[in-house]
């Protein structure tokens, strides 16, 4: 069974997210379909996808940031000219945010453009990255540097290939839904962190919670979605997560690197006097309770710092932090990297550590 859980409006017009029972559902079509699949999936899935492995046009990805990377794009450029992609074609991502990026970078430039289409595998990919239009490429040491706005044509989530997924890449997607919810109101967030421990015992719960997000989401992407300005919002725990994720060459899962940026972004606000002490030790339960077992993850602070500020979206003046403020609406600032913001990254750090 399948049911249109949304419909998205984008620059290149509306396209839905279908939620379906059974995983990989094809669509009957004529035009010829380049895959990009994730290896991991196409050894789990042999099944569903038998009629994908067995297409002319298959790329298989091992999902790594390195597989992201623009120097690796030459030889799935020369796969896909090799297996004669021309404009009329489309391409199909299967697999999580990484498959997700490498194919929505290649459908965006190959040929001018090529129209594409996703089944998202993870947690991370179905709850957030699907929508949203974006493809960010690493390039030598600089992450999510490359990129464009290319939306899918069409979405396909089925929550059933998501048992296979390893208990991080659980935690990593739910990190993002903490985030969103706690976007959209500190009241949502309370209610996603009070059915914490029922999203991985209860698929309705977890399905219920997915679709919440989507919606949080597309209410901001509908309206900016270029990220020039109300967007901005979605990389609360970002400028952080992306500095911890540099720091310790991606040990730590993108949407748990999130949830400790989160948690590091709220206690840096109340220490800088934007937000309030309630504030974080609200959230903080919940999101320790998701980067447990990386909160031990050596972090250097002369590194974090650096990596703070090479932050894309920085301005000249200063390094561009999310922060909630006292009431956890979460806004825009722009704060100068001294020693004092130096101080209250290390505080926090040794604070998690003990906690
Ligand atoms: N473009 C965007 O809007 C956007 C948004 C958020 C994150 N991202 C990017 O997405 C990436 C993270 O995405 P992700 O968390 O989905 O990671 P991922 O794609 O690396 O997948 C995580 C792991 O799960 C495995 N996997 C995938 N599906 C599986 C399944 N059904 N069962 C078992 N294993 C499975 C993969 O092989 C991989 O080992 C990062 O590079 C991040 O920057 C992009
Ligand atoms: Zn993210």
């Amino acid at each position: 069974m399948s049911e249109a859980m949304l419909e998205i409006e984008s620059h290149k017009g509306r396209y839905q997210v279908l939620l379906d029972d059974s995983p990989f559902v094809l669509d009957p079509s004529d035009v010829p379909a380049h895959y990009v699949v994730d290896r991991r999936v196409a050894e789990l899935y042999p099944g569903p996808l038998q009629p994908v492995l067995q297409s002319d046009s298959v790329l298989l990805i091992d999902a790594s940031e390195h597989a992201k990377s623009l120097e690796r794009f030459p030889a799935y450029v020369d796969h896909l000219v090799e297996r004669k992609l021309r404009r009329g074609h489309r391409m199909v991502a299967i697999g999580g945010g990484i498959v997700q990026d490498i194919t929505c970078f290649l459908a965006s430039t190959m040929l001018r453009g090529v129209p594409w289409e996703f089944y998202p595998t993870t947690l991370l990919a179905q709850a957030d990255s699907c929508i949203g239009s974006k493809s960010s490429i690493n390039s030598g040491k600089t992450k999510n540097i490359l990129g464009t706005f290319t939306p899918p044509t069409r979405i396909r989530i089925s929550m059933a290939v998501l048992d296979t997924l390893e208990d991080v890449d659980v935690r990593s997607g739910i990190g993002e839904m903490l985030k969103v919810h706690a976007i959209e109101d500190p009241a949502e967030f309370d209610k996603l962190a009070a059915d914490y421990d029922r999203l991985t015992t209860d698929k309705a719960v977890l399905a219920r919670y997915v679709r919440r997000s989507l919606e949080f989401k597309q209410k901001l992407i509908e309206i900016d979605e270029f990220d020039q300005g109300p967007r901005n919002v979605m990389n609360y725990g970002h400028s952080f997560g992306h500095a911890i994720e540099a720091v310790t060459d991606f040990g730590v899962p993108h949407g748990i690197a999130v949830t400790l940026g989160m948690d590091l972004a709220n206690f840096f606000s109340w220490r800088r006097g934007i937000g309030a002490e309630a504030h974080y030790r609200r959230m903080s339960p919940a999101l320790r309770k998701n980067y447990a077992g990386f909160e031990r993850t050596p972090i250097d602070l002369d590194g974090l710092l650096g990596a703070l500020s090479r932050d894309k979206k920085n301005t000249s003046t200063g390094v561009r932090v999310i922060l909630p403020d006292g009431d956890g609406r979460i806004g825009i600032h722009h704060e100068v990297a001294d020693d004092a913001f130096r101080a209250i990254c290390g505080e926090f750090l040794a604070e998690a550590r003990t906690a």
